[in-house]
C-alpha cells in the first residue's frame, strides 16, 4: 500500500501546476495515464488569454461573460481575470518566456470575441507545449506514468484515494487529498482535437459515486479542424489564425460567415462553428482557411508549428489553403466544484482544470481562457489544501476488487457507435428526437457484456444527453432545432 498527502491526476497544466505550487515537504504524487505530454496541454496552440492591466480587466470579464451567453458564474469570471495579472507575472518570473518582440516586450494576439489582443503565446503557435515544459522541469515531485484511474476510493462523504493500474498492475493509491486534473471528455467525440487519453473516465466515476456533474449540455465545437487524417485526434487551426486575419471561405473564395453574425470569422467560438456546420450542410460544399493574405516569412514564424505539421502531409503556406470543419475541443461542464475546486459534500477531493466545472466558462468558452483556468484554479485549490492544515487521515480499508475486467471483447465496436452517435446526435445542431434516439442507444450499450472503462465513458454520455435533454431552448454551445 501506498499513502501520500496528495495525489494528483492528470499531468496537464492544472495538474503539474497544482504539484509546482505544493512544497517539496508534502508527499505528491502526479499520475497520469500514458506518457506526461500526451494531454490536452500539449496540444493546445493559440496561448493564454490574460488581462493585460487593472482598466482590462472589467473588459476581460465582459468578453468572458459574453461569449459564455451570461451562463456564467460571475463571482468565478472575476476570479479569473483578477488573479491572471499576478499568475501571469509570476509565471513569467519563474521563467515561462512568452513570445516577445525585438525590443524585449510581450507580443499579444487577439483571437475571436476578444474586443483586444490579450493573448500571450510561445513558440509562435505552440503555446501549450512550452507551458507544459515550464510546469514539467519545475515540477519537484514524483511523476508515475502508465497510471489509469478505474475507481476513487469514497466513504461517508470523503475521499482517500483511488484504484488504478500502474504499468497494467492493479494497485491502490492512499492519500489524504485527492486532486481531479484529468481533462475533458474528448474521446467520446469521432471528430475531436484532443488527445487520446482524455476518455472521460473520472467524470463516469463521479457520476456514479453521485458526485454532481453540471453544464454538461455545452459542448464546445473548435470551428476550424483538418479531420480529414486517420488519427483519432484530429488536427487544429488556431483561432489566432483568424486573429492574425485568415479568412474562412467556401468553395468559391466566398466570406460567407457574415451571413452568421456581423463579426465574421471573430464571432464566438460556438457561432463561427455552426455557421461552418450549416453552411456545408446547407451547400454542399467545402469550407477552407485561406491565408493568401499572408507574407510566407512572416507567417512560418509566427506559426512554425502549423507550417511543419501542415508540410509533412503536402501542404504549403500561404499559398494552398486547408479545407476545414468544427470538431469537438472542450468541455465547458464538468464536476461541480466551487472557486477553490472543492466539491461539495465531500472531503478531500478536488476538481481543477477542463475537468472542472466552476462556472467560469457558462455556456461558451472565450477564447484562449482555459490555460489561463488552468493555472489560477490550480493555484487556488492548493492554497484552499495548505490552508486546511494537517490532518490525519485514518484510512478504511477498502476492498480489492480491480475494477473487474476493464475491458471486454466488444468494447471497441461499442465505443466506435458511441463515437459516431455522440458526434451525429449530441453534436453542434441538436434535435429533441436525436437526443432520445441517443439516450436510447446509450442505455442499450449499458445493458451490454462491457467493460468497466467503457461503462465509465458511457456514465458521462448519459450525464451529457441527459443535460442536453433538459434544456430545452438553445443557449451558447447548445443549440437545439427543434
Ligand atoms: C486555439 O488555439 O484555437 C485553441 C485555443 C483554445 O482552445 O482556447
Amino acid at each position: 500500500m501506498s499513502k501520500y498527502d496528495v495525489l494528483i491526476i492528470g499531468a496537464g497544466i492544472a495538474g503539474l501546476y497544482a504539484a509546482m505550487k505544493l512544497p517539496a515537504s508534502k508527499k505528491v504524487l502526479v499520475v497520469c495515464k500514458d506518457i506526461p505530454w500526451e494531454c490536452n496541454t500539449f496540444y493546445a496552440q493559440g496561448g493564454m488569454a490574460t488581462a493585460l492591466n487593472e482598466a482590462d480587466v472589467p473588459v476581460h470579464i465582459e468578453d468572458t461573460m459574453a461569449a459564455g451567453a451570461y451562463h456564467n458564474d460571475r463571482e468565478a469570471v472575476e476570479i479569473l481575470s483578477t488573479t491572471s495579472l499576478k499568475t501571469t507575472a509570476e509565471m513569467i518570473k519563474a521563467g515561462m518566456e512568452f513570445d516577445k518582440d525585438g525590443e524585449g516586450n510581450i507580443l499579444y494576439t487577439k483571437e475571436a470575441a476578444h474586443s483586444v489582443e490579450r493573448i500571450v503565446h510561445a513558440g509562435g503557435d505552440a503555446t501549450g507545449r512550452y507551458m507544459h515544459y515550464f510546469a514539467m522541469v519545475q515540477n519537484k515531485h514524483q511523476l508515475q506514468r502508465n497510471t489509469l484511474v478505474y475507481d476513487l476510493l469514497i466513504r461517508n462523504g470523503r475521499c482517500y484515494g483511488v484504484k488504478a493500474t500502474v504499468n497494467y498492475e492493479p494497485t491502490t493509491i492512499y492519500a489524504d487529498d485527492v486532486i481531479i486534473a484529468s481533462g475533458g471528455i474528448g474521446s467520446l467525440y469521432a471528430y475531436n482535437t484532443n488527445s487520446r487519453t482524455v476518455s472521460a473516465d473520472i467524470h463516469g466515476i463521479c457520476v456514479e459515486k453521485g458526485i454532481e456533474l453540471a453544464d454538461m449540455e455545452f459542448m464546445q465545437f473548435h470551428p476550424t479542424v483538418f479531420v480529414d487524417t486517420p488519427y483519432a485526434r484530429k488536427l487544429l487551426l488556431t483561432e489566432a489564425l483568424r486573429g492574425e486575419g485568415a479568412h474562412v471561405v467556401g468553395e468559391k473564395g466566398n466570406r460567407f460567415l457574415f451571413e452568421y453574425d456581423e463579426r465574421g470569422e471573430l464571432a464566438s467560438r460556438d457561432i463561427v462553428a455552426r455557421g461552418i456546420f450549416d453552411y456545408k450542410r446547407r451547400t454542399g460544399e467545402n469550407v477552407y482557411l485561406d491565408f493568401s493574405m499572408f507574407e510566407e516569412k512572416w507567417f512560418h514564424e509566427r506559426f512554425p508549428n502549423i507550417t511543419h505539421t501542415f508540410e509533412a502531409i503536402g501542404y504549403h503556406f500561404p499559398q494552398d489553403r486547408i479545407s476545414v470543419s468544427p470538431a469537438f475541443h472542450y468541455a465547458n461542464g464538468g464536476i461541480k466544484c466551487d472557486t477553490n475546486g472543492c466539491i461539495p459534500g465531500m472531503e478531500g477531493l478536488y476538481v481543477i482544470g477542463e475537468a472542472a466545472r466552476t462556472g467560469v466558462h457558462g455556456a461558451n468558452r472565450l477564447a484562449s481562457n482555459s490555460l489561463l483556468e488552468g493555472v489560477v484554479f490550480a493555484q487556488r485549490a492548493v492554497e484552499h489544501l495548505l490552508g486546511k492544515g494537517h490532518q490525519a487521515v485514518q484510512t478504511p480499508t477498502f476492498e480489492k476488487d480491480y475494477g473487474n475486467i476493464l475491458h471486454k471483447e466488444n468494447d471497441k465496436t461499442y465505443k466506435q457507435k458511441l463515437r459516431q452517435v455522440m458526434w451525429e446526435d449530441i453534436g453542434i445542431i441538436r434535435s429533441t428526437k436525436g437526443l432520445h434516439e441517443a439516450k436510447n442507444l446509450i442505455y442499450d450499450m449499458k445493458n451490454q457484456e462491457i467493460g468497466r472503462l467503457l461503462q465509465l465513458r458511457l456514465n458521462t454520455a448519459s450525464a451529457i444527453v441527459e443535460a442536453a435533454l433538459a434544456r430545452t431552448e438553445s443557449l451558447g454551445s447548445h443549440y437545439i432545432e427543434n
